[in-house]
């Protein structure tokens, strides 16, 4: 053989070997007992096949015997609305300020809960599921108030201050004449519990709960597959660019993957029990009013929720299947994806990702192999984008920009309305509809939303047809 003819080969041997270990993929059979296709397997074998209210929230096939005892725990320790009672281990300490009364009550079915914000004008007349930041325009904290307006409170305690919200609307329309309106959020603070704070020195960022689809994929990401993404598949003639978060914590330094802005790298359970429910912890021992004006003595109850119970929380959230795609095979999902492509959304949504190969470490030790080493399709590059001034919070969260977003992963998008019972989409849920979200896509995202703008009826309504079969 020639030296050529080696080379080819050897690249035979090696592209048949490859074609082997595909083949040898582990065969997954659906509900009918057929073999699922790659396309419906959105997180290999910690895929579900639901799509009713409970398909973000059903644990994994792997999850069995001890691991689902598990499972069941933490769902409930989720899930389980907190009292006031500060002496109760299992369901009490909440409060005295909080921003929900249980994780579920804003991830309800692990999902979205409806903002009810949109409906009642704010928080003034009740509870929503929104957090609300509150910064001061150079950056810091208010004095008086942390990074989260509690506005929530235990009988006998005044919340922090209330939000209220309004909205402008603009009405645009598409080439061929279709209209459709964006609305542009603005909020006010009413009832500040101390010092009243000059609206001109207070920036207020808004932000509805993400869907718990695919998290424990999401902490099990080969980070170097990521930063190749942000170092290669940067596309300047679309100009595209994405950046990896990098978030430095306790003296190291961490790929952030979770929240809008890419900001956590672990599922924040120890900061959701001490922020969002007012429930102390070993990491974080103190309620949040400490050190407050409206110091109100709860720290002595101690700690509320012991990192044991803490994990079972982690383990709840990691374990949970991730919903099958669904009518891969129907010709406007076929039509639709091509439309997505020929958007090319997929330069963000990637659709196709991997797990390590080392299996993820939950908060107290407890492995997860069955993460390790899947091929994913979360429809994100978990990157940082520039989305443009319509979309700028104007605060700098971790090492994300104002204007920075990670691409919010569209895995099981089309069955938050099925789910949870409304289709607010974004960070901050101003957008009503899927087309609606696009169109608020600028900056890096501008191309894309103007390629979707230019399609004709039928072909953005395939688009959106294929965003809801995922
Ligand atoms: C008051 C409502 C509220 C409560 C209560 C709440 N969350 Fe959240 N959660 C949110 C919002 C809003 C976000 C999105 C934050 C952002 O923009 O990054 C979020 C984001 C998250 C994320 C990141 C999701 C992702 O896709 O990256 C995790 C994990 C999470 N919450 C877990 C919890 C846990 C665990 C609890 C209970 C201990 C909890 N949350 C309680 C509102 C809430
Ligand atoms: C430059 C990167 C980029 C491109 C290209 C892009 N997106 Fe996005 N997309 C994002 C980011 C970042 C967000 C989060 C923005 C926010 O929440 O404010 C997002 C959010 C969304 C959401 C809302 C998800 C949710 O659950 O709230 C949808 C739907 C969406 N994109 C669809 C698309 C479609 C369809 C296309 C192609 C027409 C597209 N995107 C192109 C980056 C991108």
């Amino acid at each position: 053989m020639t030296g050529n003819q080696y080379l080819l080969f050897f690249l035979l041997f090696f592209l048949s070997f490859a074609a082997c270990s595909d083949v040898e993929d582990e065969i997954i059979l659906k509900p009918n007992g057929k073999a699922a296709n790659s396309a419906e397997l959105s997180a290999g074998s910690s895929t579900v096949f639901m799509s009713g209210i409970n398909a973000y929230d059903t644990p994994a096939p792997w999850v069995t015997g001890d691991l689902n005892a598990r499972f069941l725990r933490g769902d409930a320790l989720y899930d389980n609305p907190r009292t006031s009672d500060q002496s109760d281990p299992l369901q009490g300490g909440l409060g005295p300020l909080y921003a929900g009364f249980s994780c579920g009550s804003c991830h309800n079915n692990a999902g979205r809960t409806y903002p009810s914000l949109f409906a009642s004008g704010g928080s003034g007349r009740g509870f929503s599921s929104h957090l609300v930041y509150i910064t001061r325009q150079n950056g810091s904290f208010f004095r008086n108030y942390g990074r989260v307006l509690h506005d929530q409170s235990i009988v006998g305690v005044q919340a922090e201050g209330k939000l209220a919200a309004s909205f402008t609307e603009e009405t645009f329309s598409f080439p061929d004449g279709e209209k459709y309106s964006l609305q542009t959020p603005h909020y006010k603070i009413t009832e500040w519990y101390a010092d009243s704070v000059a609206p001109e020195d207070l920036i207020i960022d808004v932000h509805i709960p993400l869907r718990h689809v695919g998290m424990g994929q999401i902490m099990a990401l080969d980070h170097d597959e990521l930063r190749r993404l942000a170092a290669q598949s940067n596309y300047p003639e679309y100009g595209i660019s994405g950046r990896l978060s990098i978030i430095s914590e306790r003296n190291r330094q961490y790929v952030g993957t979770g929240g809008n802005k890419a900001h956590h790298a672990d599922l924040t359970v120890e900061l959701g029990f001490s922020s969002d429910l007012g429930v102390t912890n070993d990491r974080y021992p103190l309620e949040v009013c400490e050190g407050q004006s409206q110091n109100l003595g709860y720290s002595h109850y101690g700690i509320q929720i012991t990192t044991r119970e803490m994990e079972d929380v982690d383990l709840y959230m990691s374990a949970l299947g991730v919903p099958a795609r669904r009518n891969v095979n129907n010709q406007a999902v076929k039509r639709g994806e091509e439309n997505f492509f020929r958007a090319r959304c997929q330069l963000c949504h990637a659709t196709t990702l991997h797990t390590r190969q080392d299996a993820p470490v939950l908060l107290n030790g407890t492995r997860l192999p069955w993460l390790a080493n899947q091929t994913i399709h979360p429809y994100s590059d978990f990157l940082l984008h520039d989305m443009g001034k319509g979309l700028d919070n104007h605060v700098r969260t971790g090492s994300a920009y104002s204007y920075e977003w990670r691409t919010t992963p569209l895995w099981g998008i089309g069955l938050q309305a099925k789910v949870n019972g409304h289709t607010r989409f974004l960070h901050d849920g101003r957008a009503r509809n899927l087309v609606e979200a696009i169109m608020w896509h600028d900056g890096e995202g501008a191309v894309s939303r103007e390629l979707f703008r230019r399609m004709s009826k039928q072909e953005r309504d395939d688009l959106i047809i294929f965003l809801n079969s995922l």
